[in-house]
This record gives structure tokens, C-alpha cells and sequence, in this order.
């Protein structure tokens, strides 16, 4: 069973699984063909996490998130909180961090594939030599978006084809659409592995790219890159064991430790999305969020009090700072540094989209389960000049300017500043959900932001504490708290008037947000041994097994 985001997506995983592969290789095989028909958060100038079981019951976490070029500094983008970064964290080539992807997936495969590895490029490589256009990549050139593109060269080539004689304008609903310079880099990769892009004619290309426009990443920069094979974090909740992404991911820190705390609450008997259940998801989250922003950073440059931020006594006493039927205010809530004066961030062009999960269960039980960004749509907006693929604007993930927000309106602390070679804190929580007795229960993740992880916590939550079957829990509407800006957030028409209201009356903050959000790839196993795909129907993935 395969979940992504695109139908040829997981169709690439499928063909895979049914010749014999097994979840990584399927898993991978969809990425890389994400990074052709879903161009605005699947990539290969990007980075990410996995998180495998093998069907022994091994587990493996990898991490493939970008860095700082070699050259980056805390101040280049201003740095001080009465500065402007202006736009260059998210917009050009300065706002582009080292690619991941490429050698993550090549790393993931050589650990835990097992089919050759050209079979994971071919479908891309397919893809990228012509797709039909489906309304979903129509949709995602949003105005904000094409004013980006037209700014660079590499960019209109792309993704803004001249049409007998007419402005340069992104492809219709229907076309037969081409990206053959993407195509000749896919075939490198398939045929020179991850050399084929930190090395040789696509590193040129970057390199030159980066010297026209202004950016730093240099071959040696590229040259160096490497991902790292990390312990997954495990932490118990009523029972069930959830296995997710250890820093530079603050997923699994902050998804123990929001657990952690509803755990000390009877959440099962809560009438769902009543009063009482929506202030306490807001309330350990406010406490969970406040940790991640302060203390959760890249832990190869970083001293993070892991083990205290895992531990359930540590929760226990976040816990007992939580009143029934009485809001905190994350300015009260220690470790959150909180001036009336800051803003409430940038404009965001959408909550949803720009990054992309693929889950996977295999015939043996293995299981992968991937998240993959480019930051925000379409990354830095930049592609690089013949070699057809988008760079990430992953420096905004970093804190840009302590004290401002970026742009999941996260506001982050000094940990997380930049360094040369450092990981920028990651939202992304690929997560696997284990019986008591450790065998295989859900694969899960989504896009999102800062709501990643609630969103992936309230999935978990819907299915164990209110016992609703996958679709039902991944459909449901969500809410999401952050520490700052100190709101609940809830989907459009998600939250019931009269909730809405006693909440403000306990001194929340609630607010509607303007779309949904999150885009959730998710197999349940029951018991029998069925797997249940779900794509999240937000957005119009699709799920397929055999
Ligand atoms: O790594 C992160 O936390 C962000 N770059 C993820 C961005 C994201 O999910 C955008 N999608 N909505």
C-alpha cells in the first residue's frame, strides 16, 4: 500500500511494490517522481526525513534535511530583530540551503532498498519527459507564485511556456507538459547516483547558477553534504509506542512531549472537539511549542536537552500547570520569550501545500514513511538554469531574526540561528505508530508547517483516544496552537459556534484560519491485517495497494 499526494506519484511507488520492491524503494521511486508532477513541494533541490521499519522490526531514522552553506552567517540576513531580512530567507538565491534529497534518497535506498537503483529514477525520468497536466499543478501557480517565477530565467523556462507568441504563462489543464532539462538530470542521478548531482555537470549548474544570482553554495559545499543516520524518538502513549524523527526534526521532541502531557488528562472521556478537549490540545501544545522554538535545534551543532524534553515526569510537571476551564497565555508559559511588539508575521502566500509526505507498507511489513520540502511553494522561486529543478528557500527555516516570525509564524530562538553546515530546525514528523507489542499499527505524516505536528498528533489521537477509523480521523477538522502567535487556530467551519465560545470565555484566543490545512498520506493496519490507505482528501492524493 502506497498514500502520496499525486496519482502518478503513487502510481510510480506501485509498479515498484508490485515488482517485488520493497517500502523504501517504492517510497523513494515516489519521490522522485513528486519532484517532476508535483514541482511545488516534491524535489530534488530540497531536503527531508525518513523514517523505515525493516520487517524484522529494525528501525531507522535518516535525516536529509539541507544545510548552511559553508559561507552563510548569522547576520546575512540581517540577524538583529531591528533589521529586515526583506524577502531574500524566502525569495532567490540566497534563501537556498545545500540539497538533501538526492543524497538521502541514494543513502536510503543503498541501506534499505532492494531493487537497482535505476528502477527508482525511471518513472520520473518517464514523467519528466511528459506528463498530462491535472488541475492540482494548475492550481498551484498562485499570483504570488508566478510573480516569483518570472523572475528568474531557469524558472520560465520551466514552468512558464511561450505559447504562440503569447506571454510567458504556466501550463493548462490537459497539456502534454515537458521538462527535458529535468529529465537529463534525472538520468544523471539514475546513472551516476548521487554524484550525478553533488558532482560534475548538475553541480556546475548550481554553481554557476548560484554565482549569477547572488548565492553562496559552492561545489565544495556540495561536494560535502552529508545525511545522517539518527535514533528515532520513542515515546509511549496510552500504551502504544510512536516512533518519530529525533532534531534537526523537533517532530518527535515535541510530539512526546505534547502526548506526554495529554497522557496526565482523561482525553478518552472528553466529548471530541468540546470545550475541554480542544483547551487541553491547546494547552500542551502552547507548553510543547514554547520547548521546541527555545531549546530544539541541528543536535550536531547544539546542545538539546533531549532526554529531559523526552522523559514523562519532565511532562508531568508542564502538566500540572494546566487549569480546567482557565486559558494560559503562552506570555506566562515558560520558556516562550514574549514582546507585545512583535509582529504577527509574514504574509504567508497559503498554510498548505509546499511540502509532501509519502507513506509506504510493504507485502513483508516493512514500512517508510518520507516527508520532503522545498519550504514554501516552490522553494526560492529560483530553477537552476539547465539542469530543469527548483532550489529550497530552506534558510527561513533557521531563526532569521530572533524574535520575528518566520514564515509558519514560528518564533524561534538562538539555538536555532545559523552556522555553516548547520541544520535549520524542521517541522516534519514522519511518524510510525506500533502496537504495545511493537508490530506495525499506522505510518503517517503530512505538509503543514508549524501545524505538521499537531496535525500528525490529532490523526494518532482521533484513532486511539476516540476511536475513529482512519478516514474519519484524518477527515476530521483540526485545531492547532504554537505558543505564538498565541491563538487556537481552527479549520474553516471546523469548531462549533457555541465551543468557540466558551473557549473565549476561558481566555483563549480562537481564530477561524482561511483554508485548511495539512495534507495527511497515512495506512492503517486492522486487525485482520488489511492495510487501509488513506490520502488525505483535502488536497486529492491517492492511496493504492494490491
Ligand atoms: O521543515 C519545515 O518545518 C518546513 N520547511 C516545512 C514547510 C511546510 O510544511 C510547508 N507546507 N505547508
Amino acid at each position: 500500500m502506497i498514500a502520496t499526494t499525486d496519482r502518478y506519484a503513487t502510481e510510480a511507488g506501485l509498479r515498484i511494490l508490485e515488482a517485488g520492491g520493497n517500502a523504501v524503494d517504492a517510497a523513494v521511486a515516489a519521490c522522485f517522481a513528486l519532484a517532476v508532477v508535483n514541482p511545488e513541494a516534491g524535489n530534488i533541490g530540497g531536503g527531508g526525513f525518513l523514517l523505515a521499519r525493516s520487517p524484522d522490526g529494525s528501525l531507522a531514522a535518516l535525516d536529509f534535511r539541507s544545510t548552511a552553506p559553508g559561507a552563510a552567517t548569522r547576520e546575512m540576513f540581517g540577524g538583529r530583530s531591528d533589521s529586515s531580512s526583506g524577502e531574500s530567507s524566502v525569495l532567490g538565491h540566497l534563501s537556498a540551503a545545500v540539497p538533501g534529497s538526492v543524497r538521502g534518497l541514494w543513502d536510503a535506498h543503498h541501506r534499505l532498498g532492494s531493487r537497482p537503483w535505476g528502477e527508482m529514477l525511471e518513472p520520473a525520468v518517464a514523467l519528466a519527459r511528459g506528463f498530462r497536466v491535472k488541475g492540482r499543478l494548475v492550481a498551484s501557480f498562485s499570483p504570488s507564485v508566478l510573480e516569483g517565477l518570472r523572475e528568474f530565467p531557469g524558472s520560465v523556462r520551466s514552468f512558464l511556456p511561450r505559447r504562440d507568441g503569447t506571454e510567458p504563462s504556466p501550463p493548462c489543464v490537459g497539456d502534454w507538459f515537458q521538462q527535458p532539462d529535468l529529465a537529463r538530470t534525472l538520468e544523471r542521478i539514475r546513472d551516476e547516483g548521487a554524484d550525478g548531482f553533488y558532482r560534475g555537470e548538475t553541480a556546475d549548474r548550481i554553481v554557476d547558477e548560484m554565482r549569477d544570482g547572488g548565492g553562496i553554495v559552492t561545489h565544495d559545499d556540495l561536494a560535502a553534504y552529508q545525511t545522517a543516520w539518527r535514533d528515532p524518538v520513542q515515546l509511549g502513549y496510552r500504551g502504544w509506542v510512536v516512533v518519530s524523527m529525533p532534531p534537526a526534526s523537533s517532530g518527535g521532541a515535541t510530539l512526546a512531549e505534547a502526548f506526554h502531557i495529554l497522557e496526565e488528562f482523561p482525553l478518552p472521556e472528553l466529548p471530541w472537539h468540546g470545550r475541554d478537549h480542544v483547551h487541553l490540545l491547546a494547552e500542551a501544545w502552547r507548553r510543547a511549542y514554547a520547548d521546541r522554538n527555545h531549546h530544539l535545534a541541528d543536535t550536531d551543532f547544539v546542545d538539546v536537552p533531549m532526554e529531559a524534553l523526552l522523559t514523562k515526569s519532565y511532562a508531568a510537571r508542564r502538566a500540572e500547570t494546566i487549569s480546567w476551564g482557565i486559558a494560559s497565555t503562552s506570555r506566562e508559559v515558560h520558556p516562550g520569550r514574549v514582546e507585545s511588539a512583535v509582529p504577527l508575521g509574514k504574509d504567508s502566500e497559503s498554510g498548505n501545500g509546499h511540502t509532501t509526505h509519502v507513506s509506504v507498507v510493504d507485502a513483508g511489513g516493512g514500512a517508510a514513511s518520507i516527508t520532503t520540502t522545498l519550504n514554501t511553494w516552490y522553494g526560492s522561486k529560483v530553477v537552476v538554469r539547465g539542469a530543469g529543478f527548483l532550489l529550497n528557500n530552506e534558510m527561513d527555516d533557521f531563526t532569521v531574526t530572533p524574535g520575528v516570525p518566520n514564515a509558519f509564524d514560528l518564533v524561534q530562538g538562538e539555538a536555532n540561528v545559523i552556522e555553516p553546515g548547520k541544520r535549520m530546525l524542521s517541522a516534519m514528523t514522519p511518524t510510525l505508530v506500533l502496537k504495545p507489542e511493537h508490530a506495525l499499527h499506522m505510518v503517517l505524516g503530512t505538509p503543514g508547517g508549524a501545524t505538521i505536528i499537531t496535525t500528525v498528533l490529532q490523526v494518532i489521537s482521533n484513532v486511539i483516544d476516540h476511536e475513529m477509523t482512519l478516514p474519519e480521523a484524518i477527515h476530521a477538522p483540526r485545531v492547532h496552537h504554537q505558543h505564538l502567535p498565541d491563538r487556537v487556530s481552527f479549520e474553516p467551519r471546523g469548531l462549533d459556534d457555541g465551543v468557540v465560545a466558551r473557549l473565549r470565555e476561558m481566555g483563549h484566543r480562537v481564530e477561524p484560519a482561511s483554508e485548511p490545512w495539512g495534507d495527511v498520506q497515512a495506512i492503517l493496519r486492522t486487525p485482520d491485517g488489511t492495510l487501509l490507505g488513506v490520502s488525505d482528501p483535502r488536497r486529492g492524493g491517492v492511496a493504492l495497494g494490491f
